[in-house]
C-alpha cells in the first residue's frame, strides 16, 4: 500500500535542494524539482490565490501526471504546497490530466482529466476531487463524473479532456475538448449537482484537430474562449504559431453554449507559451497565466538535457482587458514591486549601435519607447556578450516584429519554429512602446501598452547581461527607463510524508 502523494512529496523534499541554480528563474513560478506543463485549477480561495500544474516530480521529461500546487497572496511570491493528487485510482492510473477549479465557500473542488487504460486504448474521462483545507485533497467515489457513456457518438474517447468548470443560474457548466471524427470540438456540459452532468452541445468546432485546454469567461461584456489548437484549420492558420493558443471574442448561447467567435487572435506570438488559464481575482481583474514552454517550439528543454533536474516555468501573471473591442494584456501591477534601481534615459539617437550604461543584469525591466521613422529598423539585443544574443527587431515599413534566439545559448530544438517567432506590430505615430522582461532564461515582450505579447525561453551559456540598440535609418530612444527586479525564492511549507485520508493504493 502506498500513498502516491505522500511518495512525490517525500522524493521532492529530498531532491529540491540538489538542482542547479544555474537557470533558476528569480521571479517566475517554477517547480522545486522535476518536470512542469500546463498551469491548472488557477483560482481564488479563502482570499489567497491557488495555482496547481501538471507535474512528473521524479524527471525532467513529462510523465505520469501529478498535480503539483503552489499559493500566493500577491501573484508574485508563490509558495510550494504538498502534491495536490497523484496517479493513484482506478479512473486516473495513467495520469491526472489538465482541468480547473471550483472554489466553494467551504470546499474547493478540482475538476481534472483521469487518464486510464481501457479495452481500446486510452480513456480518458472527466473527475472530481475536493479539499476543506485547501492542502489535502479527496478524489470522488463516483468518479468519473462524465464518463465515455456521455459522448456523443462521433468522439474518441481517448481525447476528451481538460475540463472548464464554472457557476450557472441553474447549477453547474463545463466545457471540455474532444477529438471529434472530423475535426477538434469544444463540448459543453451541465449538472444541478456537480455528479450528474449531461451533455448540452458543441460550444465550438472546426478549427482544428484538436483544441486542448479550453477557458471560459466574460469579461467587459463579451464572452472569452480561449483554446490551443493542434493542427489548426486553414482559417486559423493565418494566426502565426504552430501550436497556438488562441482567443475568440464573441457570443456564446446562455442555453446550449454555442459560441459565435466575432474576432479571434494570438494570445502570444513568442515560440515558450501554451495552456493559459484565468481567474477572476477579488478586485474584478481577469488574470491570465500560462505555461512558459510549448510542446512544438520548445522541444527540447536544456535544463533537460544539461541534467539540471528541473524543467519549466509560469509566465507572468497578465490582466486581460477589452478596450476599443481589442484584448489588451498587461503585467500585473503587483510586479512594480520587486523594481529596484531605476535607470533613465531620454531623446537619445541611435546611430548604428549603442551600449547605454546601466542596462546590464539577468533579472530585468526595460520600458522603452522608440520613435522609428518610415524606411528605418531597430533591432534591441539581449542576453548579448562576445559569442551570443537574442535579438529582437522591428522594420517599421513591414510593421513587423522578430524575435529570434538562434544565437542565443543552448538550442530548444529544431528549426525555424524554435529559433524565430514573428508578430504584426503597428508603429502609433511613428512610435513603439516595449515593455521587456527578461529573467535569467526567459524573455517577455509587451508591445504597444499591452496589444500583443511575445513570450521566449532562451538558455545563454555566458553571462548574457547586456543590452545595446542597433538602428537602420533614424531611430530615437524617445524614454528608456529600466529596472532590476529583485529576485525572490519560492517559500516552501514542510511536506508531510505520511498521509492520511483516501486514494490509497
Ligand atoms: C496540454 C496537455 C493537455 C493535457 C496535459 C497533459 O499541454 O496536452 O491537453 O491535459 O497537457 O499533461
Amino acid at each position: 500500500m502506498q500513498n502516491l502523494c505522500a511518495k512525490a512529496d517525500a522524493y521532492i523534499a529530498a531532491n529540491q535542494n540538489t538542482v542547479d541554480k544555474r537557470y533558476r528563474l528569480a521571479y517566475h513560478a517554477m517547480p522545486p524539482v522535476g518536470w512542469i506543463n500546463d498551469p491548472n485549477g488557477f483560482c481564488v480561495w479563502n482570499g489567497e490565490f491557488h495555482l496547481f500544474y501538471q507535474h512528473y516530480p521524479y524527471d525532467t521529461v513529462w510523465g505520469p501526471m501529478h498535480w503539483g500546487h503552489w499559493k500566493s497572496e500577491d501573484l508574485i511570491h508563490w509558495t510550494d504546497l504538498p502534491v495536490a493528487m497523484a496517479p493513484d485510482s482506478e479512473c486516473d492510473r495513467r495520469g491526472c490530466f489538465s482541468g480547473s477549479a471550483l472554489p466553494l465557500q467551504d470546499k474547493l473542488i478540482l475538476m481534472y482529466t483521469g487518464v486510464h487504460v481501457g479495452e481500446n486504448g486510452l480513456i480518458q474521462e472527466q473527475c472530481i476531487a475536493q479539499s476543506e483545507d485547501g492542502m489535502r485533497f479527496t478524489k470522488w467515489d463516483c468518479n468519473p463524473v462524465i464518463g465515455e457513456e456521455a459522448l456523443p457518438d462521433d468522439i474518441c474517447s481517448g481525447d476528451f479532456r481538460d475540463p472548464k468548470v464554472f457557476t450557472t443560474p441553474e447549477g453547474y457548466g463545463c466545457i471540455v475538448a474532444a477529438k471529434g471524427k472530423e475535426s477538434g470540438k469544444i463540448l459543453a456540459f451541465i449538472s444541478t449537482d456537480l455528479k450528474e452532468w449531461v451533455y448540452c452541445g458543441t460550444v465550438i468546432e472546426k478549427i482544428g484537430m484538436m483544441a486542448e485546454c479550453p477557458d471560459y469567461f466574460r469579461l467587459d461584456g463579451k464572452d472569452f474562449l480561449l483554446s490551443c489548437v493542434i493542427g489548426p484549420n486553414a482559417d486559423m492558420q493565418k494566426i502565426p504559431g504552430k501550436k497556438p493558443s488562441i482567443y475568440f471574442i464573441g457570443e456564446m448561447d446562455e442555453h446550449t453554449y454555442a459560441f459565435t467567435a466575432q474576432q479571434m487572435g494570438a494570445l502570444d506570438y513568442g515560440p515558450s507559451f501554451y495552456a493559459p488559464q484565468t481567474v477572476l481575482d477579488q478586485t474584478g481583474r481577469r488574470i491570465l497565466i500560462a505555461w512558459m514552454r510549448n510542446w512544438v517550439c520548445d522541444s527540447r528543454m536544456p535544463t533537460d538535457y544539461l541534467g539540471h533536474g528541473w524543467a519549466g516555468a509560469m509566465t507572468i501573471p497578465r490582466v486581460l482587458t477589452l478596450e476599443d473591442g481589442r484584448l489588451r494584456q498587461r503585467p500585473v501591477e503587483e510586479m512594480v514591486r520587486l523594481r529596484r534601481n531605476k535607470v533613465e534615459y531620454q531623446d537619445r539617437e541611435v546611430v548604428g549601435r549603442i551600449v547605454l550604461p546601466g542596462l546590464e543584469g539577468s533579472h530585468k525591466e526595460i520600458d522603452v519607447t522608440l520613435e522609428v521613422s518610415s524606411g528605418a529598423s531597430v533591432t534591441i539585443y539581449l542576453f548579448e556578450d562576445q559569442e551570443e544574443h537574442l535579438s529582437v527587431h522591428y522594420d517599421r515599413d513591414a510593421q513587423v516584429m522578430t524575435l529570434d534566439r538562434g544565437a542565443c545559448g543552448h538550442s530548444l530544438g529544431e528549426g525555424d519554429a524554435s529559433r524565430t517567432a514573428t508578430m504584426p506590430v503597428m508603429a502609433e505615430d511613428g512610435k513603439i512602446r516595449l515593455q521587456i522582461y527578461v529573467d535569467t532564461c526567459s524573455v517577455e515582450l509587451f508591445v504597444n501598452d499591452g496589444k500583443a505579447v511575445m513570450s521566449a525561453l532562451a538558455f545563454p551559456k555566458g553571462n548574457g547581461q547586456g543590452t545595446s540598440f542597433h538602428a537602420k535609418g533614424k531611430v530615437f530612444i524617445s524614454a528608456l527607463d529600466k529596472w532590476d527586479l529583485i529576485p525572490y525564492q519560492n517559500s516552501s511549507l514542510s511536506r508531510p510524508t505520511q498521509r492520511a485520508g483516501a486514494c490509497l493504493l
